[in-house]
This record gives structure tokens, C-alpha cells and sequence, in this order.
């Protein structure tokens, strides 16, 4: 999606948006080194203040509790001028609608996207993740895709398929893309 001249400027800021598995937990750590920018990422921050993994807030509180939560953490990013900073967002964050505007006013948006072997691979080796506990992983990923990349692509500045790039490739390139694009903005 092009940056539409109705919008609000986008804070300096990168943000990492993408399936589970995508990587944005590791490449925003690349990314946080590179820039010496910290790293925000929402799922850990989230934990933190509810002092419960997300396996736990989703069994004990439920899933629109936990998108509550995601969406009021992005409005408080938004709200308190967050700035300089790579921000690594849960797969799910854009999928309630409010907070699609907010994700686009906090920073230059980057869809991380991998296919579904790769994701597959990832996230198959912990159980962290309370949406894939299911029969079958690979139908729910695929499911899950299907309705969720439509709106990365809307949601997003830059997509950048991971499966065949290395870490370090990847935020090279997130790096020359975010500068051009701060720079014309
Ligand atoms: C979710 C992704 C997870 C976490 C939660 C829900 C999703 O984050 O927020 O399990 O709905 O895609 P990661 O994308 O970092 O795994």
C-alpha cells in the first residue's frame, strides 16, 4: 500500500508486521542492533504487564481480551510519540481493523512473509504459539494466511519475503528501504 498524502506523517519508527514465524522477533533484534534503536516487541510487553505468557492470557482471559490488549498497547505507543524505535508486532495485531490506521501512523510498516513450509518449521518447535495447537497445523496456518494476507499487504509500506534470505540480508534491505522512505516523507 503507497503512503497516502491524507495520512499522518509516520513517526520514525520501523514496524515489524507478519505471520507467526516470519521472523520479527529476530529480525527487528538485527534491526535494533544495526540502527542502535530499541526493540519494542508487543507480545513480550504484553506478558509482562499481565505477568502471564500469551498461552495463559489466551486460556485464562480469551482471544479478544488479548486483541484488546494489542490494540490498546499500539493507541499508547501512538499516543505517547514513540520515536526511534523497531517495533515487533504479534501476527494477529492487524486484524482488528483500529488498529490498522495506528500500525501505519507509528512507523514505517514492513510485512515479513515467508511461505508455509518455513513458517511451519519455526513454529513447530514450541508450543508457545495457542493458535497452531491444532490437528493440523499446516491447514490452520494455510486458513489463517488466506484471510490474513489481504490485509498484511493493506496494512504494510515494504513486504519482504524471508523464506530465502538470511537474517542479516533482510534487515540490510529494511534498513536502505526505511531510509529512502523517511527521507521523501
Ligand atoms: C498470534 C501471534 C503471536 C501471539 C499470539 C497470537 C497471532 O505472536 O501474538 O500467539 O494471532 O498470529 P508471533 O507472531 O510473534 O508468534
Amino acid at each position: 500500500m503507497q503512503s497516502e498524502s491524507s495520512e499522518p506523517k509516520p513517526a520514525r519508527n520501523i514496524v515489524l508486521i507478519g505471520f507467526m514465524g516470519s521472523g520479527k522477533s529476530t529480525v527487528g533484534r538485527e534491526l535494533s542492533k544495526l540502527l542502535g534503536y530499541p526493540i519494542v516487541d508487543t507480545d513480550h510487553e504484553i506478558e509482562e504487564r499481565e505477568k502471564l505468557s500469551i498461552p495463559e492470557i489466551f486460556s485464562t482471559k480469551g482471544e479478544e481480551y488479548f486483541r484488546s490488549t494489542e490494540t490498546k498497547l499500539v493507541q499508547e505507543l501512538c499516543d505517547k510519540g514513540l520515536s526511534h524505535h523497531i517495533i515487533a508486532t504479534g501476527g494477529g495485531m492487524p486484524m482488528r481493523e483500529p488498529t490498522r490506521p495506528l500500525l501505519r501512523q507509528l512507523g514505517y510498516v514492513v510485512w515479513l512473509q515467508a511461505d508455509v513450509d518455513t513458517i511451519l518449521n519455526r513454529t513447530s518447535r514450541n508450543s508457545n504459539r495457542p493458535l497452531l495447537q491444532t490437528e493440523n497445523p499446516r491447514q490452520t496456518i494455510e486458513n489463517l494466511l488466506e484471510i490474513r494476507n489481504p490485509v498484511y499487504e493493506q496494512v504494510s509500506h515494504l513486504r519482504i519475503r524471508t523464506s530465502d534470505l538470511d537474517i542479516e540480508e533482510t534487515a540490510h534491505g529494511i534498513l536502505e528501504s526505511a531510509r529512502y522512505f523517511f527521507a521523501q516523507s
